[in-house]
C-alpha cells in the first residue's frame, strides 16, 4: 500500500486546520524506520548528532559531509516522514552563494526534502537564493546553538523587550524570505504564541510552550538515553539508559559463564 508524504503544503493546511505537527530528530535508518513508522510528520537530521552521536559538547564541529552521511541513513527509513536536515555550521554563514552550494549538495546527495538552518535578518538572502532554487528552507531563532561562543550560555533567549522584538521582526523577514516553517528554541511561552499567531507559516517550539503549531525533540532526550541532561522542556518518554545498561551487563554475566549461546541459539 503507497504511503501519502508529507510536503510542505501538507504542513502549512496543518496550521490552517489547528492541527499540530510533530517532529523528532534521527540520525540512522533504524530510529528513522520506527519514528517514520510511528507517525512523526517532519524528522530533523539535526546537528545536535555533533553532540548525541559524535560526543562533541557543541554542534560547532560536525561536517557537512558528516551530516550528509547521517541524513543518507536517515532518507532510507522514510516512506511519510518530511526530512528536513541542517545546513551545519561554517557551510552557510560565509555568503549566500556558499549557503545555496551546500543546500544543493545536501539535497543532491540525501534525498531529503529540505534544509534547516540558523538565523534571522542576517541569513535572509541566503533564504531567498535557496528557495529560488526550490529547496524548502526552515528558519531556526530563540536560541541558536551554532551562536553559543556569541551568547555564551543556553539560557532562554528574548526575555528582554528589546530582544523580543528583534525576534518578531526576524521571524517576519524569514517568512517573506519564504521559509516554509521556523523552529522557536527556548523562548517564552508568550512570545511564542503571539509570534504563532501573527505568521501564517507554522512554528515548530523547543522549550517555547504549548501554542507553537508544532514540537520538536532530541529523540535522546526524550527516549531518556542522556539521562545526564534534563532541561524543563524536555518529556522524558522512556527511561532507555538504566534498560540498555541492565541488558548489557546481563550479556557480559552470560558471556563470561558460558551460558550464552546455548543450544538452541547455536547451529
Ligand atoms: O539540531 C537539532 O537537534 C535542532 C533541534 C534542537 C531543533 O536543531
Amino acid at each position: 500500500m503507497s504511503v501519502k508524504r508529507i510536503t510542505t503544503n501538507t504542513l502549512l493546511k496543518m496550521k490552517a486546520n489547528g492541527e499540530k505537527i510533530s517532529m523528532l530528530t534521527a540520525y540512522d535508518f533504524s530510529f528513522a524506520r520506527l519514528f517514520d513508522t510511528a507517525g512523526i510528520d517532519i524528522l530533523l537530521v539535526g546537528d545536535s548528532a555533533s553532540n548525541v552521536m559524535a560526543g562533541h559538547e557543541t554542534t560547532l564541529p560536525i561536517t557537512l559531509d558528516q551530516m550528509i552521511y547521517h541524513a543518507q541513513c536517515v532518507i532510507k527509513g522514510v516512506q511519510r516522514s518530511f526530512v528536513v536536515v541542517d545546513l551545519p555550521f561554517g557551510s552557510y554563514q560565509s555568503n549566500s552563494e556558499i549557503a545555496l552550494a551546500s543546500s544543493i549538495k545536501i539535497m543532491k546527495e540525501t534525498g531529503a526534502h529540505a534544509i534547516k538552518l540558523e538565523g534571522g535578518e542576517e541569513v535572509a538572502d541566503s533564504i531567498k537564493r535557496i528557495v529560488s532554487a526550490g529547496i524548502p528552507v526552515m528558519g531556526h531563532l530563540g536560541l541558536t546553538p551554532q551562536s553559543i561562543n556569541k551568547f555564551g550560555s543556553y539560557n532562554v533567549r528574548a526575555k528582554e523587550e528589546s530582544e523580543a522584538l528583534k525576534l518578531k521582526n526576524d521571524c517576519k523577514i524569514l517568512e517573506e524570505a519564504g521559509c516554509f516553517a521556523i523552529v522557536l528554541e527556548k523562548i517564552p511561552a508568550a512570545l511564542a504564541k503571539e509570534v504563532s499567531l501573527s505568521l501564517h507559516i507554522p512554528t515548530i517550539g523547543i522549550g517555547a510552550g504549548k501554542d507553537c503549531d508544532g514540537q520538536v525533540l532530541v529523540m535522546h532526550d526524550m527516549l531518556g538515553i542522556n539521562s545526564a541532561f534534563k532541561p524543563r522542556f524536555i518529556r522524558q518518554y522512556l527511561n532507555l539508559e538504566p534498560l540498555i545498561e541492565n541488558a548489557v551487563k546481563q550479556y557480559v554475566a552470560d558471556v563470561k559463564s558460558n551460558d550464552f549461546p546455548n543450544e538452541q541459539e547455536s547451529y
